[in-house]
């Protein structure tokens, strides 16, 4: 049996989980999501729902790891519940499901880098984005991401993007910041922030039937949870780790990066007459195209800005690899590189229709976000609150000293507050998908 990869140190465990997190769920997909749901109204239930359920279902999936110091899928079958195993199964398959079209952008990303070195997007953004994310050359790009993706997780030297992503962190949140600084001086863009950051209750519940189950779900992708990711990593971490302490400088950093991802986006895209609710997923490539355009050394803006989020995908998209490896390095006798190899060929094979045109991207996330990510998160806090229940109290209260009263807090949010509000996102999105007929794929 092959040996798992480790770290001893607590910044090691913090490093992956926030590389994991941190990523095109941030960058590319909160601002679109954001704009398709009403704008500043979607904020408020997105911040509430990353708080309420996501924060503790994060801390869940951490007690199952440490607890068990299993992989996702054995973790949910070790203390004597083997049954439940389907549901760790579940959270690899999700993931699989994800990272498909995923990768599909890890290819604009890719496309965009040599765009930036070339300025081949400088006259028309909106034009370019439209040529590059569908049809064959988009899966020319995808089929590099993936390469790149297995290639790193086959030789094992996710080392190397462990540390790329100590700098990457840093890297975002200063050029995002630096965007944001230009994004402010723009004629027209005020209206953006009007959009992003004034809520008014009157559109906030007439939104909250559709915006609800996106805002819990994008809390989900973003923190990667349902994907049998957390659950992982934290099988590595010492006991004398406050597990709380950790999710919350994971949930902070991450939301910070999405939040300040729609502070550029938002002026951009009024600035340039672009309706946010249509945009989709063009709204980032557009948006800081058209600013590497007008900015001066634009090129070399755009090569590292592009080249920045293209670390953080790839740390994303290697963490969800790097889990169905190990799953199956542990418990058979296959080697790294054609597992790596063929699990790459399969992802390929089922981002296809994704990288041929949009609509099925669309089709693809939407079915992740109403049925997937909630299915997946909602059985497994069921386990860790209802079947585990005391023994998850009795694990989140290790390291933790000095606040007894925060476990059987977290024992009853995840029990009551998560779980309830799993559950009403699960109905409204299979409301959508089934009532409102988006389980029909684009044909
Ligand atoms: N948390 C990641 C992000 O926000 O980009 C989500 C993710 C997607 C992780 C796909 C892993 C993955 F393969």
């Amino acid at each position: 049996m092959a040996e798992r990869a480790t770290w001893t140190t607590r910044i090691g465990f913090l490093v992956a989980a926030i590389g994991s997190a941190v990523g095109l769920g941030n960058i590319w997909q909160f601002p679109f999501k954001t704009g398709a749901n009403g704008g500043s109204s979607f904020l408020v239930f997105y911040l509430i729902a990353v708080v309420a359920i996501g924060f503790p279902a994060l801390l869940g999936e951490f007690v199952l790891g440490r607890r068990t110091r299993l992989n996702a899928i054995d973790a949910f079958g070790e203390l004597g519940h083997r049954q439940w195993r389907i549901v760790g199964a579940l959270g690899v398959a999700t993931g699989f499901w994800i990272l498909s079209y995923y990768n599909v952008v890890g290819g604009w990303v890719m496309r965009y880098i040599v765009g930036s070195a070339t300025g081949a997007y400088f006259d028309a953004p909106a034009e370019y984005f439209g040529a590059v994310s569908a049809g064959p050359e988009a899966i020319a790009a995808q089929a590099l991401f993936v390469l790149v993706v297995v290639g790193i997780v086959a030789l094992g030297v996710e080392d190397g993007i462990e540390k790329a992503t100590k700098v990457m962190v840093p890297s975002i949140v200063l050029l995002m910041l630096a965007m944001a600084v230009w994004a402010f001086t723009l004629e027209g863009g005020a209206a953006g922030y009007e959009y992003f950051l004034s809520p008014d209750l009157d559109t906030l519940l007439a939104n909250a039937g559709t915006a609800i189950p996106f805002a819990v779900s994008q809390a989900f992708f973003t923190l990667s949870l349902g994907m049998a990711i957390m659950v992982t990593f934290s099988s590595y971490v010492g006991n004398d780790d406050n597990l709380a302490v950790d999710g919350g400088i994971i949930v902070g950093t991450n939301t910070l990066i999405g939040v300040l991802a729609g502070l550029v986006v938002f002026p951009v895209l009024f600035a340039n007459g672009i309706d946010p609710a249509t945009s989709g997923p063009s709204a980032i490539f557009i948006a800081m195209a058209s600013g590497f355009a007008e900015l001066p050394a634009g090129r070399l803006l755009g090569v590292v800005f592009f080249g920045v989020v293209l670390i953080a995908a790839l740390s994303s998209a290697i963490s969800l690899l790097e889990v169905s490896v190990s799953w199956a390095t542990d418990n058979y006798d296959i080697g790294r590189v054609p597992l790596a190899a063929g699990l790459g060929v399969g992802l390929f094979v089922l981002g296809l229709p994704s990288a041929w045109d949009t609509a099925w991207l669309t089709w693809f996330d939407n079915l992740a976000y109403q049925l997937l990510l909630p299915v997946s998160v909602l059985f497994a806090m069921l386990f860790v609150g209802w079947v585990l229940g005391d023994e998850a109290l009795t694990e989140i209260r290790q390291g933790m000293s000095g606040m007894d009263w925060f476990g059987p807090a977290w024992l009853w949010t995840v029990r009551i507050v998560v779980v309830a509000g799993v559950a009403v996102t699960l109905v409204l999105g299979l409301r959508t998908l089934f009532v409102e007929g988006a389980i029909v794929p684009p044909v």
